[in-house]
C-alpha cells in the first residue's frame, strides 16, 4: 500500500477550523479559541488551525465581510497565544490542495448520504414546510459543504477534529470518504475522529439563549472596554431587588461568569447571590472578571487588525508549512487515481494487459456433435487439448476436477485428453497456476 502520511506516528493530528462569517464572540473564545490553545501547547500534538473562508462563501455574499472576518479571527486566535511557530496556522484559501481533494472527494461520495447532511435537510424541510420547492435559494455548496470539510481534514490525514456536537455528522461523513477512498485506491486516509468538549459549556449570550450569531445575542470577544461594559449591562435578568436572593441556576450572568471565573471566584459569586447581591453590582463583578481577561489579549489584537500586513505575512507562511504536506501527498493520490504523467502509465498499461490475459478454459462444440474443452494459456497458446464427451455436463465437470486437483487430474483423465509430452506438461502446469492464482 502506498502512504505518505496515512502511517502512524505517536504524535496526534488535531486539525479545527473556524468558518469566516462573522466576529469572534466570548462563546467562540470559551468554547472554541481558549481550548484549542491551550491544546496546541500539549506535547505530542501536532495541530492545524485554519480559517474556513471557502466555507464561508456557502452563506456570505458580502466580500468585505469576509475579508474583515478573516482578518479579525485570524487576529483573535493569534491575540489569544496560538503561536504560528509552533502550529500550522493558515487559511483555506491559500492551500488549492484542499479544492483538489474535494473532487476527488465528491467522486467517491454517495449523493444520498449528503441529501441526509442535517445543514442541507434542514433547509430543504424549512421549505417544504411552507409549501415551497424543497431547493429553494438551497446553493449547491451548502449540499458540498460536507466534501469541503472531508478536504479539509484528510489533506492532512488528522486523527482528531475538535468540534461541537452540530458537526459531529461532518466527521463521520469524512470517515466515510475516506474508507470509500482506500477501498477503491488503497490505504491512503486515516479515518478521523470527531473530539467533542463535553466539558466546555456552551456560552448563553445576552438574551439567555445560546450566544450566536444567528440569534444576535453576542458579546465580541474584542469589544473596547466601554463597549464591553454596555454589553454586559444589558444581560437580561429577572426582577428581583437588591437584598433579594438570587438563583444561580438559569441565570445568563452567572454562567457566563463560570466561564472565566476560577473555582473560589465562583463560589464567592454564588454565595453573594444568596446574600441578595443587586444584579448591577453582580454585572460590574462579571465586566470586571472578563476583561481581567481579555484586556491584555485585546491590546495585541488591536496593534494585529491595525497591521494586516503583517498577518497576510504570518498566514502566508503557514499555508507554505501546510503545502509542503499537502502538495506532495495530492501528487500521491493524483498518482493513486490515474491522473498521470502518460509516459509514466506506458509500463501500467502493459502490466494491465499481462494481468487481464489470464489463462481460460474453452468450452466448445464440434461438427461431430460432441462437446470440448481447451486450456488456453495468458499467450493464448493451447495448452491442454480434450477428446471429445458426449454432453456439456461431463465435460464441465472435466475441467472443474481439473481446477480442484491440478497436474494429479492429469494421469485419472489421461483418457478424455489429448497425449502431452512433458514441455506441454510444464505448459500446462503454469496454465493452473495462474488460474488458481486469480
Ligand atoms: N464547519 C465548521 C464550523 O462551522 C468549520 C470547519 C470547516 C471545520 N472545515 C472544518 C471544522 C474542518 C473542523 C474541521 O464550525
Amino acid at each position: 500500500m502506498t502512504s505518505t502520511t496515512a502511517s502512524p506516528t505517536a504524535i496526534t493530528r488535531f486539525l479545527t477550523g473556524i468558518t469566516t462569517s462573522g466576529t469572534p464572540h466570548l462563546g467562540n473564545y470559551v468554547g472554541s479559541i481558549r481550548p484549542s490553545v491551550r491544546a496546541s501547547q500539549a506535547a505530542d500534538v501536532e495541530s492545524y488551525y485554519f480559517l474556513a473562508d471557502y466555507h464561508a462563501l456557502i452563506k456570505i455574499d458580502d466580500p468585505a465581510r469576509i475579508q474583515r472576518s478573516t482578518l479579525e479571527i485570524a487576529a483573535s486566535w493569534l491575540a489569544a497565544g496560538l503561536d504560528p511557530e509552533r502550529v500550522v496556522f493558515y487559511r483555506q484559501s491559500d492551500v488549492p490542495e484542499i479544492p483538489e481533494l474535494t473532487w476527488f472527494l465528491t467522486c467517491v461520495t454517495g449523493k444520498g448520504m449528503l441529501n441526509r447532511a442535517h445543514a442541507y435537510k434542514a433547509a430543504v424541510d424549512k421549505n417544504a414546510a411552507v409549501g415551497q420547492d424543497p431547493d429553494m435559494d438551497v446553493n449547491a455548496g451548502l449540499f458540498m459543504y460536507p466534501v469541503l470539510m472531508g478536504a479539509d481534514i484528510l489533506i492532512f490525514n488528522a486523527h482528531k477534529v475538535p468540534v461541537g456536537r452540530d458537526q459531529v455528522q461532518h466527521i463521520e461523513m469524512a470517515r466515510d470518504m475516506a474508507s470509500s477512498f482506500n477501498h477503491r485506491y488503497g490505504e491512503h486516509f486515516v479515518p478521523p475522529q470527531a473530539v467533542i468538549e463535553e466539558s466546555v459549556a456552551t456560552l448563553p449570550g445576552l438574551d439567555g439563549r445560546k450566544m450566536s450569531k444567528s440569534y444576535d445575542n453576542t458579546i465580541p470577544l474584542f469589544a473596547p472596554r466601554e463597549q464591553l461594559k454596555k454589553l454586559i449591562a444589558g444581560i437580561v435578568t429577572d426582577s428581583r431587588a437588591p437584598g433579594e436572593a438570587k438563583d444561580t441556576e438559569g441565570s445568563a450572568l452567572f454562567q457566563i461568569y463560570q466561564a472565566f471565573a476560577s473555582e473560589a471566584e465562583t463560589q464567592a459569586l454564588r454565595q453573594a447571590f444568596a446574600d441578595g447581591i443587586a444584579w448591577g453590582d453582580a454585572k460590574k463583578i462579571l465586566f470586571e472578571r472578563i476583561d481581567r481577561e481579555v484586556a491584555p489579549m485585546r491590546e495585541t489584537y488591536e496593534s494585529l487588525i491595525n497591521n494586516p500586513a503583517k498577518l497576510e505575512a504570518i498566514l502566508l507562511a503557514g499555508a507554505a508549512k501546510a503545502r509542503k504536506i499537502a502538495t506532495p501527498f495530492m501528487g500521491t493520490l493524483r498518482q493513486a487515481v490515474g491522473l498521470r504523467n502518460l509516459a509514466d502509465g506506458q509500463v501500467t498499461a502493459k502490466t494491465k494487459i499481462v494481468k487481464a490475459a489470464v489463462a481460460t478454459f474453452k468450452q466448445y462444440r464440434e461438427k461431430d456433435g460432441q462437446f470440448y474443452f481447451k486450456l488456453v494459456n495468458a499467450q493464448g497458446d493451447v495448452v491442454l487439448q480434450s477428446k471429445g464427451f458426449e454432453s456439456p455436463k461431463v465435460a464441465g465437470q472435466t475441467i472443474a476436477q481439473l481446477q480442484q486437483q491440478g497436474l494429479a487430474a492429469l494421469t485419472t483423465l489421461a483418457s478424455a485428453l489429448e497425449p502431452l509430452d512433458s514441455t506441454s506438461q510444464k505448459a500446462v502446469e503454469m496454465a493452473l497456476a495462474e488460474l488458481a492464482n486469480d
